[in-house]
């Protein structure tokens, strides 16, 4: 049976999303933004982060998926695009978490190569050690271990994405994480 523990609470997560909140508001000042959402991950840091920002804002979505990332790195796939068009437009992309960089790193480049005016990126949480490509965080909520976690929108088989805090799931079931080398 798989055993969770919590890692960051909800009370944290929702003071993290106020500061995050003022920190764009402040940034963007009053110029419009268009939100991306990178699908499903992302919904409930999206749905919330947006309740704070002072700016005025479209939102949109986006979804890949990547094949075996021990096998080949760097293959993400689009599996949704996005409805609106982003040519001369200033987008901020919402993740939930950034892991080896591969999925950013290839959104990002896409956004820019369609032509939007600035593409900034804000994750709720930046698991820094696992890095292999290089991604720049303008709005990161937290740093976390190497560490397989779920809830607050992440999940493992599409399931925990509803718990309402951050947990490590312990379970044998839990994906492996490649040893540190
Ligand atoms: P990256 O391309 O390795 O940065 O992978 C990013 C994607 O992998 C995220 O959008 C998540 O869907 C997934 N992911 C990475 N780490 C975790 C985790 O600890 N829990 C759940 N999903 C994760
Ligand atoms: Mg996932």
């Amino acid at each position: 049976m798989a055993e969770l523990k919590v890692l960051i609470s909800r009370e944290q997560i929702a003071k993290r999303i106020v500061e995050l909140g003022a920190d764009i508001t402040r940034d963007f000042a009053d110029q419009p933004v268009i939100l991306v959402g990178v699908l499903k991950g992302s919904v409930f840091f999206m749905v919330n982060l947006l309740k704070r920002l002072k700016v005025p804002l479209a939102i949109d979505f986006f979804q890949t998926s990547s094949y075996g990332s021990s096998t080949s790195p760097g293959e993400v796939r689009i599996r949704k695009d996005l409805d609106l068009s982003i040519r001369g437009k200033d987008v901020l992309l919402i993740e939930d978490i950034v892991d080896t960089g591969y999925t950013l790193r290839t959104i990002l480049d896409l956004l820019r190569f369609r032509g939007a005016r600035s593409v900034r990126l804000c994750a709720l949480l930046d698991k820094a050690a696992a890095r292999e490509v290089d991604v720049q965080i303008d709005y990161r909520g937290f740093e976390i271990e190497k560490l397989f976690v779920v809830g607050y929108g992440l999940d493992f088989d599409e399931r925990y994405r509803n718990l309402p805090f951050i947990a490590v799931l312990d379970s044998e079931d839990a994906p492996d994480l490649p040893s540190p080398s």
